[in-house]
């Protein structure tokens, strides 16, 4: 794991800061980029041409699916989609597999935001969302078939601590399904942690976790891990995209107008491009199962 130089530990100044931040960044992730706050999942094919088939909202809606896929929600299972952001996961697995969300984010407009979006799309009988910090928030113990997480795990500062919680959220035979910006395993290479230490920075990362401690921590949590993929190749064009629009749009400009301390993220999108392209960060996903009976 690599741990951001800047970042002071958990209190209550550092999540203030990513409350904040995605407060005041919402709006520009909706107009630069759609109702998902995550990567797009190209095919393997489409990620090497110049001009891709998929949009980028085709792309972000594959992603969502593939990890519904893998997780296997069915109709009328209970989901907790923890970093709900705008609701697009929770909405669209509403939508597409029936099942029943609750959604929890720490910031106040994204659960105003998410809210507004599931009543445009007619699924407020379906999804509910509560502000909530993940690290704190209470639930029943086996009170959902599946916890979701798209890119939030990123911004959680015990991650070890946040898996054996969500465990005892699981049903036996329930399902944790999460995506997450990774550091590679050799992360620690000259040139590299100081990239991903870089990203850690930028983008309010306590930390980040490679495969092998997201697998280690979940299986300390008691789970069974059934899925890893690594889709870096196929969701780097992301960057590429985000960047080029945010230079097209001005929206460095109109963000610092609004707020400069929050508008760096925009800086830095490049950042994250070098760290995938120089191997020192993976995007990957990670779906593992609480056993039926404990052994
Ligand atoms: C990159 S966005 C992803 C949003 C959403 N999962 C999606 O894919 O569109 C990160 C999300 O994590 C949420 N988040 C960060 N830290 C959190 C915490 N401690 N508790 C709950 N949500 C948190 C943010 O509010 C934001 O909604």
């Amino acid at each position: 794991m690599i741990a951001a130089p800047n970042m002071p530990p958990m209190d209550l100044g550092a999540k203030a800061s990513i409350r904040s931040h995605y407060d005041l960044a919402t709006p520009f992730y909706r107009l630069l980029w759609g109702p998902h706050i995550h990567h797009g999942l190209w095919s393997a094919e489409d990620a090497v041409r110049e001009r891709p088939h998929a949009s980028p909202l085709a792309a972000q809606e594959a992603l969502t699916d593939a990890l519904a896929t893998l997780a296997n929600i069915q109709r009328g299972q209970h989901v907790l989609d923890v970093g709900c952001g705008m609701g697009g996961s929770s909405i669209r697995l509403a939508r597409q597999r029936h099942c029943e969300v609750t959604g929890i984010t720490l910031s106040g407009v994204q659960r105003r935001w998410a809210s507004m979006a599931a009543w445009r799309n007619g699924v407020t009988n379906a999804v509910r969302f509560r502000q909530a910090d993940a690290e704190r928030v209470m639930f029943e113990a086996a009170s959902f078939d599946v916890v979701w997480s798209i890119e939030c795990t990123e911004h959680l500062f015990d991650k070890a601590a946040f898996f054996r919680r969500a465990a005892d959220w699981l049903r036996p035979g329930g399902r944790i399904a999460i995506c997450a910006w990774l550091a590679a395993e050799d992360a620690d290479r000259p040139g590299q942690r100081e990239q991903v230490e870089a990203v850690c920075d930028s983008f309010l990362c306590p930390s980040l976790g490679s495969f092998s401690d997201y697998t280690g921590w979940m299986t300390a949590a008691g789970l069974r891990v059934e899925h890893t993929e690594d889709w870096t190749a196929r969701v780097t064009r992301t960057w590429e995209l985000c960047d080029e629009r945010v230079r097209r749009f001005g929206l460095p400009w109109l963000a610092r107008l609004i707020d400069g301390r929050q508008a760096t993220f925009l800086d830095n999108f490049k950042t994250l491009l070098d760290a995938y392209r120089s191997g020192a960060m993976q995007y990957g996903c990670i779906v593992a199962r609480r056993p039926e009976t404990t052994a």
